[in-house]
């Protein structure tokens, strides 16, 4: 090999190497960056109001308010709408041992999106009556079973009658057989679990509600979540963005 050869050689490989070092320490960059500062990578949730750790009265209604920014565009602006946004509040029985911020709670399930994006919450709340059934006590009712979940995705489907009373539920044929399963599958594991409330909206109000008489320390952890519809596309990875907070209880 001549020496012009071998140079070249040897400058290709440093080439190389310090394009590899940079990659890697870019990509450690970025992953740091999205996880704390939430750059446009990920989508990021942020509970305004209440503050974390305020003290309210039990059986009150505490106003809440959230704001998402996702790739640039917020929920500010009506850019990314309302309805996309959850809160979910859970009674802890002990906030001084409930670790709110490790591990982060798994994204909520792709039925309950489901059920956020279809017109479900305009007839249905989770857990009072409106013009249909509570989430609650639909779930409460019916065993829950592989024939359960087929029954109420069949009846989602299709529209039903008859089952809870005068009102009828109009058909949605528009969902898939994936959708109608999650969203039954979602209904019957988690609507009556009683600890848990969930609301739409970036803005709002929450029961300060125990589900048994709550002892000192005891409070609701309150989580706002978002995720990109575009993760809905399948094999891609769900785009996820949620903020947690604790409120006392007294
Ligand atoms: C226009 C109002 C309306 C909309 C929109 C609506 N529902 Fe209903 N839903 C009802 C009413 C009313 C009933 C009770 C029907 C009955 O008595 O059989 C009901 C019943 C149900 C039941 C119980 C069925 C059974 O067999 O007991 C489920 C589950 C349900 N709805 C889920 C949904 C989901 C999920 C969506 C959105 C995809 C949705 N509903 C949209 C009004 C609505």
């Amino acid at each position: 090999m001549s020496r012009i050869k071998r140079f070249m050689v040897i400058s290709c490989w440093i080439a190389i190497g310090a394009f590899v070092a940079w990659s890697f320490f870019k990509v450690q960059n970025t992953s740091a960056q999205a996880t704390t500062e939430g750059d446009a990578a990920l989508p990021v949730a942020k509970i305004v109001v209440p503050k974390d750790k305020a003290i309210y009265k039990w059986d009150t209604l505490v106003n809440y308010e959230i704001v998402v920014s996702d790739r640039g565009k917020s929920t500010k602006y009506q850019e990314i709408p309302s309805n996309e946004v959850l809160l979910k509040t859970m009674y802890i029985p002990d906030l001084s041992r409930a670790h709110v911020n490790s591990p982060p709670p798994a994204p909520e399930s792709s039925g309950l999106t489901d059920i956020m994006r279809s017109n479900c919450l305009g007839c249905h709340e989770f857990k009072s009556r409106a013009m249909g059934p509570s989430f609650a006590v639909i779930a409460k009712r019916y065993p829950d079973t592989a024939s359960t979940i087929d029954t109420l995705s069949q009846h989602i489907r299709e529209g039903s009658a008859g089952a809870w009373g005068q009102a009828q539920m109009p058909p949605h044929a528009d969902l898939t057989a994936k959708d109608l399963h999650d969203i039954s599958f979602w209904i019957m594991k988690h609507a009556a679990d009683p600890d848990i409330n969930y609301y739409v909206g970036t803005e709002g109000s929450f029961s300060m509600k125990a589900p048994v008489t709550p002892g000192p320390g005891a409070g609701i952890l309150l989580t706002a979540s978002y995720t990109r519809p575009d993760a809905e596309i399948p094999g891609q990875q769900i785009v996820h963005g949620e903020d947690t907070i604790v409120v006392e209880g007294k």
